[in-house]
Formats: structure tokens, sequence, C-alpha cells
């Protein structure tokens, strides 16, 4: 009975047939199912067996061939399964690639000026751009005639349509106007930083554009001097630029202070050796201020012989150009992704 011991060793190891990969399973199937596998070669051999004994022994050899199949197939299934597990899509990993945007220069340079004065108390005051002339020149002390309300200077707003004469309401050519909308709704002491757009009818150039940015700074308090304006500058000009950098304050003229000053920092280009930057004086403007006037105290209902204050304004195109050189104004408006992309890591 050799053909029923082979048959009955086979079929005791049937459950233990393994593969590790689809490879081997394959290998597993030649080795007993295939033309020359060891079940065919039993089915062979049972030909020559007696009759009397193909019944039992034909039924322990189909029984074989069907459970090796069996296993062979499970084995198979399991291995499909597998490999259509590691075939899906992973819904959990994040679309790629995510094109991050940028900060925008001014707008980096413009928070720098807000949190190095937020640090000596200073908070953010915000007013309309589109004003009216009390707020923009009226309160500030400006003359009726003032050049600055020419209509060169100053966009107006028309009231109706193809009205061309001067109106009340305006662009706002300065955020010293946040300046009287902040003294006519609050009590001394102010500290306020006021940021923002404002609007000139200048012709568009490399230097000059018919809007940009500023940050305005007023304080008022009992007893404010022209001293407490140097140092507030000086702390200003030094986080901005660094520690080496000096200040010089030179005689000037605005409506709204007395005595006015304009500012200049020790070039941050050439160190204050001179260089074509600074047109080789070692020095670069940066800002106009004073000592806010008494006319403008009185005019936003302050008294101005119990209090004093400065007030300081200054262009955030400028700085940003001396912190980033960048030499034409029209770029700050195109959205010319060639240059905001330069400030990625900033
Ligand atoms: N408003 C002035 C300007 O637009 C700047 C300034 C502000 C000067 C405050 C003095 C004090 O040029």
């Amino acid at each position: 009975m050799a053909l029923k011991d082979t048959i009955q060793t086979l079929l005791s190891q049937v459950s233990d047939i393994q593969a590790n990969n689809a490879e081997e399973l394959e290998a597993l199937r030649i080795k007993y199912l295939s033309k020359k596998g060891e079940i065919t070669a039993l089915f062979n051999e049972f030909r020559t067996v007696p009759n009397e004994q193909k019944r039992e022994l034909g039924q322990l050899l189909n029984q074989l061939r069907q459970e090796t199949e069996g296993r062979i197939n499970e084995l198979r299934e399991q291995f499909e399964a597998k490999q259509a597990e590691a075939d899906k899509p992973d819904l959990t990993r994040t679309p790629d690639p995510i094109a991050l945007g940028t900060r925008h220069p001014l707008s980096l340079v413009r928070e720098e000026i807000e949190d190095i004065f937020s640090r000596i108390g200073f908070t953010i005051a915000q007013g309309p751009e589109v004003e009216d002339d009390k707020h923009v020149y009226g309160m500030l002390n400006f003359a009726p005639e003032h050049p600055a309300r020419d209509m060169q200077d100053t966009f107006f707003i028309e009231k109706e349509k193809g009205v061309q004469k001067p109106t009340d309401v305006l662009l706002r050519s300065h955020t010293s106007s946040v300046q009287t909308r902040v003294m006519t709704s609050q009590k001394p002491p102010i500290r306020v930083l006021c940021p923002g757009r404002v609007y000139r009818n200048e012709a568009i150039s490399a230097r000059a554009h018919c809007f940009f940015h500023q940050v305005e700074g007023l304080y008022i308090d009992k007893n404010v001097s022209f001293a407490d304006l140097r140092e507030a500058l000086l702390y200003f000009s030094k986080e901005m630029f660094g520690p080496e950098t000096k200040i010089r304050l030179r005689p000037s003229y605005f409506p709204f202070t007395e005595p006015s000053a304009e500012m200049d920092i020790s070039c941050n280009i050439c160190g204050g050796k001179g260089c074509s930057f600074c047109k080789g004086t070692g020095w670069v403007e940066i800002l106009g201020c004073g000592m806010v006037d008494p006319n403008v105290l009185e005019a936003c209902g302050i008294d101005s012989k119990e209090y004093s204050g400065y007030a300081f304004g200054m262009g955030v195109e400028r700085i940003t150009n001396l912190k980033y050189r960048v030499k034409d104004l029209r770029l700050f408006s195109e959205n010319d992704v060639r240059f905001l992309r330069q400030f990625e890591s900033c």
C-alpha cells in the first residue's frame, strides 16, 4: 500500500503548505499540481492499482488534489488582498506641491516698526482712507491756501459725477489725519502709532507713486519734551537698523509741529563713510517730526497749557528700501512673484 501511504502523508501536510510571496506559491503549484507535479504523478500511478482498491484510493487522491488546490487558492487570495491594501491610495496624505505665499516686504517692515514702538508703550490706531478736509488739513493748522491742498497734491473725491471743483471729501495724503481723530476722541495721555496707506497726485515713476504707506506716531502727556522725542527716535533707529546707528535732527517746517525737524540716520549701507546711496554724505533722511503745535492741540480740544506732545511720520517704502535695497517703488505694487518670492524666508 505504498501509494496510499504517500497520499496520506501528503494529505497530512496540505494545511501546512506555506509561501512567502506569489512566486513561492507558484513554485508550490508547479511542484504538486503541474503536469510533472507530485500529485499528477500519483494519478498516473493510480492507473496501475488493482481494481478493488481504485474506489478507496481514487477518493483519497481526489481529496488530496482538492485540498491542495484549496490551500494554494487560499494563500493566493491572501496575497491578493495584501496587494490590494498596499495599492490603495493614502487619503490622509497631503496633496503636493503646496504653493506657499510670501509676506509682502511692506507688511514685514510695517510690522517691525509696530513691534519696536509697541515695546515702549505705543498702541495702534486706524482711520479712514477717504477723509475730509478738516481732519487731513484744517485741524492740523494748514492755512486755507496751503499748497498741499492743491489739486496737484491731493486727490479730491467728486461728489457728483462730472463736478470738477474741489470738494470737502478727499483721499488722505498723510496719516496725520488719524492723529486728529484720536485727539478728538481720546483724552491724554495718548501714545498711538498710525500705520496706513496714503495718496498723492503724483506721476508714477521709480521714485514716486500715487499711493504709498506711512507710519506716524503721536505722544501727548504732561511735560513731554523734545528730548523725549529724540530718545524715542534714537531707540527706534538702533532697533531697526542696528546698535551702531546714529541719528541727526535738522530744523524743518510742518504746519502741525513747532519746532519741526527732519531726521537722518547714518547711512546703513556704507556705515556713514559716504557712498552712492547717501550721495557721499554718510546720512539718509528717514522721517519728519516735531512738537505738536499748540494750535493743533487746541483745535482738537486739548488744553495746550496743560499738555504737550510730539509727533513723527515716516514712509514705509523708504524704510523698506533701506532694509532690502528695493530701488524701484513700482515693484511694491506690481505683484510680480519674482520680486515677492525673494521674501520667502523673511
Ligand atoms: N505728515 C508728515 C508727512 O506726511 C510727516 C510728519 C508727521 C511730520 C508728524 C511731522 C510730524 O510728510
